[in-house]
């Protein structure tokens, strides 16, 4: 398979009067072509910075990747200028943002908008640029293009502006969609559409999409693979088939375990207890010892080595650890 992006020792750290915050503290993960990976975790596990860092959107000061590599192709993004970087943004590499206001202008009508995006980057003809934006509004499933077109975003409903956000997003034919929590701000009936609406555009455009969500719904729904996200790094990592049946993070597990499922109603869900670790000055261990029910003392003085339990499947826990299994299997005797 050939990969599209790869991520390798990330950190990015923000300078504050508190003292410096260390958002993300090594990541690694890859993103093979044409397949939806999703990143997931609790809010402020650095999600959006993961993905800021890959647009090179993280805000300098205060912001900084201290170290790490995103190889996207044969390019080393944290080494380009910004200038390259404007070349790369918006069309090899989309984003897409929670709240689609944002990304819209209210005083433009969405045709301006959306030939403005194209003819920034692509020499063509206002004509063309006018018959790609109405194939765009078709493809993300909107009726009446040609009308809609002369309409302003205030005009559209909260579902059909995300499509808009998406059709402007994949104008210029990105290889790669990264789209940040891009659903959270809709109600569920049409967060299921625009769901549905990625899939139909991974399948008919091949584009690689990294998807960041809290929601494991969302994750069952599309993504081929996930990682887990906690206090800055990814804990564990395999396909939606691993991560769904085979978790072995407790923390991954916790996560499950507070989801709704359909097929066990009146069930309680059982969230996980505590928080999160204050990332001003982590701890050496593994991040969840506080709030995992079995830390041992190694947890907390050193961060677990990586286990890889498949190809595909990686965790980051001591109870992987051989001589920890042997310790649970006397317990239980
Ligand atoms: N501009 C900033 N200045 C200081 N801290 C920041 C900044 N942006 C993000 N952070 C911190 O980085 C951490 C990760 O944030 P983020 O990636 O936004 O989390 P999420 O997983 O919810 O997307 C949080 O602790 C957040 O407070
Ligand atoms: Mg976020």
């Amino acid at each position: 398979m050939e990969k599209i992006l790869e991520v390798k020792d990330l950190h990015v750290t923000f300078r504050t009067y508190g003292g410096t915050v260390k958002a993300v503290r090594g990541v690694d993960f890859h993103l093979n072509k044409g397949e939806t990976l999703a990143i997931v975790g609790e809010s402020g596990c650095g999600k959006s910075v993961t993905s800021n860092a890959i647009m090179r959107l993280i805000p300098n000061p205060p912001g900084k990747i201290s170290n790490g590599s995103i190889r996207f192709k044969e390019k080393e993004i944290t080494r380009l200028s910004e200038k390259q970087m404007r070349s790369i943004r918006g069309v090899d590499i989309s984003m897409i943002f929670q709240d689609p206001m944002t990304a819209l202008n209210p005083t433009l009508t969405i045709g301006t908008q959306l030939v403005e995006g194209l003819q920034q980057h692509r020499k063509i003809s206002p004509t063309e640029a006018k018959a790609k934006a109405l194939d765009m509004l078709e493809l993300v499933g909107i009726p009446n293009a040609t009308e809609r077109l002369k309409q302003y975003p205030h005009q559209f409903s909260g579902g059909m502006r995300q499509r808009i956000v998406i059709a402007m997003a994949l104008i210029c034919d990105p290889e790669l969609l990264i789209a940040d929590e891009p659903t959270t701000a809709l109600d569920v009936t049409i967060q299921a559409q625009i769901l549905e609406l990625f899939e139909r555009i991974q399948e008919s455009t091949g584009v690689s999409i990294i998807l960041i969500t809290h929601d494991l719904g969302v994750v069952a729904k599309i993504a081929d693979r996930v990682a887990v996200m906690y206090a800055g790094k990814i804990i564990e990592v395999g396909t939606k088939r691993e991560i769904f049946y085979e978790s072995q993070h407790p923390y991954t597990k916790g996560l499950l375990n507070s989801v709704p499922r359909l097929d066990l109603q009146g069930e309680k869900l059982t969230p996980i207890d505590g928080t999160p670790p204050d990332l001003f000055s982590p701890p050496e261990g593994c991040p969840f010892t506080a709030r995992c029910p079995f830390a041992m003392e190694v947890c907390d003085n050193v961060y677990p080595v990586t286990t890889a339990r498949s190809d595909s499947h990686k965790v980051d826990c001591w109870l992987q650890d051989e001589r920890a299994k042997q310790l649970l299997a006397t317990a239980e005797k």
